[in-house]
């Protein structure tokens, strides 16, 4: 049962490291200007699996919360592309700061969980927190210029601040 159940998750994560990019924090930071198709690395990292996310516990209820905001989190980068493709940069802006920004921080019992984050994956907590209000800024101005562009380009640095975190970290 244990070791049926332990090669299913080894098949598991080798179709998850087969089908994405390998990332790390760091180069999740850069541009993602191109994707590397099946890479020696990517590879190797399947082929020896080691998952090296840190493991990291929260305490119920507050996991199941986390994830919960997670699945909210994905919701509002839909709501917000929307939002933009039909030049509703208020709502763009709404959605941003009051669910991902430094405002939702409340929203999300920041505080109460942060103290079971490593250091490293507050940083990145605040890390998205922040790159969402700056989105909200830039599309404030489009607003006035019309001009998507630099509202697109915050947008995919807030969505980066979510790969680096994902990359590093998983909860128990
Ligand atoms: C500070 C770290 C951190 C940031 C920033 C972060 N996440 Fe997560 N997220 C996690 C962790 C940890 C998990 C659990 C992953 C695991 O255990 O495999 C998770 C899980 C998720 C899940 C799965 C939820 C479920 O029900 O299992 C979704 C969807 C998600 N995140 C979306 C996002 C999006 C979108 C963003 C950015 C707007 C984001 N996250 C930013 C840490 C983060």
């Amino acid at each position: 049962m244990e070791t049926g159940a332990m090669s299913m998750f080894r098949v598991l994560s080798a179709c998850v490291m087969l089908s994405l990019p390998a990332v790390s924090p760091s180069q999740a930071q850069q541009s993602t200007g191109h994707q590397h198709s099946m890479t020696d690395h990517a590879k190797h990292m399947a082929a020896s699996q080691a998952d090296a996310r840190q493991l990291v516990s929260f305490p119920e209820p507050l996991r199941s919360h986390t994830l919960t905001n997670m699945r909210d989190h994905l919701l509002a980068l839909g709501e917000i592309q929307e939002a933009l493709a039909r030049s509703q940069f208020d709502q763009a802006v709404d959605i941003a700061e009051q669910r991902l920004g430094m405002s939702s921080l409340k929203l999300h019992g920041a505080h109460e969980v942060a103290q079971f984050m490593p250091k490293g994956m507050q940083d990145a907590g605040t890390a998205m927190h922040r790159s969402a209000s700056q989105f909200a800024t830039i599309t404030k101005d489009a607003s006035v210029t019309g001009d998507l562009k630099p509202a697109l380009a915050a947008l995919a640095k807030v969505n980066q601040t979510c790969v680096a975190c994902h990359a590093a970290y998983r909860l128990h």
